[in-house]
C-alpha cells in the first residue's frame, strides 16, 4: 500500500504534526507514503517525493508545511479531475490523505466522486469547517490573538486609547469571538453579526463614564461589516477558489478612524495578519494533529475512503466528506453572546 499525503491552502501551525502522524501511522502498517508537493498543484504536475523515518523526523514543532502549499484549484483546470486521478497512477498511489480546509476537502470530494480513494483531514485557522468542533490551526491562531491583546491591554491603557484588532476570517467570526474572549476584549465584531459603529461608539463612551476606564481593545474580523465604516470594495482579484484578499479591506484602520471620529478618543490598529498563521502549534494543536492524522490512515486500513475525520466532543469521528464540501460553519451566537457578559 502507498499512500499519498498533500497540504492545500493557507498555512497553519500542525500541519507537520499532521503529516508526521500520517507517515508514522502508515510506517507503522508497512506501508510507504508519498509526500504531494504544493497542495493540489503537485497532483495536478506529478510533483512529490517518497517521505521516511528521517523526513518527518523533528518536525512535529515546526510551523508551516514541510510539503509546501497552494490555493491552486484542479476543478477549475480544463481536465484537472483527471489529471490529478493519472498522477496519482502514476505515483503509484493507492490512498491519498488530503488536508485542508474547505476548499481543499470540496475539491477531495470531487476526486473521491471520481473513483480516488480518499480521505481528509481539517485544517483551517478561521475553524470553520462544518461537522468539526476544531480544525487544526486554529487554537495557535486563538493563543496569538490572546496574547496579542494581553499585549495590547497595557499600552492601550497607559496611553487612554481605543485599539483594534484585526485578525483573520474570511466567512466565519471563531478567530475574532474565541481569540477576543481569552484577550478580554471589549466589543468583538464578526461577519455573523451586523453591527453599527454608533452602537460601538456608545459602548466606549459608556465604558468611560460609567466605568472610569479610558481605553478600549476591539477585535474585528477582516471580514466583518460595520455599518457607517467605509472598508474598501475593490479589492482586485479573486484566487482560484473565488476569495477575495480580505485583508485588502482595511477594515481595523476604517472602524479605528471611525471610532476616533465618532467619540473623540484617540484609536489606533493593529493587523495581526500572517502573525496569527506562524510559528509553533500549541499542545492542542499537535495533539488534534497527531490524533486526526492517525486516525485517517486507520480509515484507510479498513478500505473506508470518502470520509473526513473529524472531533466532535473528544471523539475522533469519520464525517463524509460530501457532507462537509462546499459548507461553512459558523459562529455559535451564544458564545458569541458570551463575550457580551464582559463588555
Ligand atoms: O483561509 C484562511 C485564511 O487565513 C483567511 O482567514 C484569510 O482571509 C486568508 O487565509 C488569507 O490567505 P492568503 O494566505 O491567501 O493571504
Amino acid at each position: 500500500m502507498r499512500i499519498g499525503v498533500l497540504t492545500g491552502g493557507g498555512d497553519v501551525p500542525g500541519l507537520n504534526a499532521a503529516i508526521r502522524a500520517v507517515a508514522r501511522r502508515a510506517f507503522e502498517y508497512g506501508y510507504e507514503v508519498m509526500g504531494i508537493r504544493n497542495g493540489w498543484a503537485g497532483l495536478l504536475e506529478g510533483d512529490g517525493e517518497p517521505l521516511s523515518l528521517g523526513s518527518v523526523s523533528g518536525i512535529l514543532h515546526v510551523g508551516g508545511t514541510i510539503l509546501g502549499t497552494s490555493r491552486t484549484n484542479p476543478l477549475k483546470r480544463e481536465g484537472g479531475i483527471e489529471k490529478c486521478l493519472e498522477n496519482a497512477r502514476d505515483f503509484h498511489v493507492d490512498a491519498l490523505v488530503a488536508i485542508g480546509g474547505d476548499d481543499t476537502l470540496t475539491v477531495a470530494a470531487a476526486l473521491f466522486k471520481a473513483g480516488m480513494s480518499i480521505v481528509g483531514i481539517p485544517k483551517t485557522m478561521d475553524n470553520d469547517v462544518s461537522d468539526t468542533d476544531y480544525c487544526i490551526g486554529f487554537n495557535t491562531a486563538v493563543t496569538m490573538v490572546a496574547e496579542a491583546c494581553d499585549r495590547l491591554h497595557t499600552t492601550a491603557n497607559s496611553h487612554h486609547r481605543v485599539v483594534v484588532v484585526e485578525v483573520m476570517g474570511r466567512d466565519a467570526g471563531w478567530v475574532a469571538t474565541i481569540g477576543g474572549l481569552a484577550g478580554g476584549a471589549d466589543f468583538i465584531l464578526i461577519p455573523e453579526c451586523s453591527c453599527s459603529v454608533e452602537d460601538i461608539s456608545n459602548h466606549i463612551k459608556r465604558r468611560y463614564e460609567e466605568q472610569g476606564k479610558g481605553f478600549s481593545i476591539i477585535v474585528v474580523s477582516e471580514g466583518a461589516d460595520i455599518y457607517g465604516v467605509e472598508a474598501k470594495e475593490d479589492l482586485g482579484e479573486t484566487d482560484e477558489f473565488g476569495h477575495v484578499r480580505l485583508d485588502r479591506r482595511n477594515m481595523g484602520k476604517a472602524l479605528a478612524k471611525a471610532i476616533e471620529r465618532r467619540t473623540g478618543f484617540e484609536s489606533r490598529s493593529v493587523v495581526l495578519g500572517y502573525l496569527q498563521r506562524g510559528g509553533s502549534p500549541t499542545v492542542f494543536d499537535r495533539v488534534l494533529a497527531t490524533r486526526l492524522g492517525v486516525a485517517a490512515v486507520d480509515l484507510i486500513k479498513e478500505s473506508r475512503f470518502g470520509y473526513m475525520v473529524a472531533i466532535q466532543g473528544n471523539r475522533i469521528v469519520p464525517v463524509p466528506l460530501e457532507k462537509v464540501a462546499g459548507r461553512t460553519k459558523k459562529v455559535d451566537l451564544a458564545l458569541y453572546a458570551l463575550a457580551k457578559v464582559f463588555y
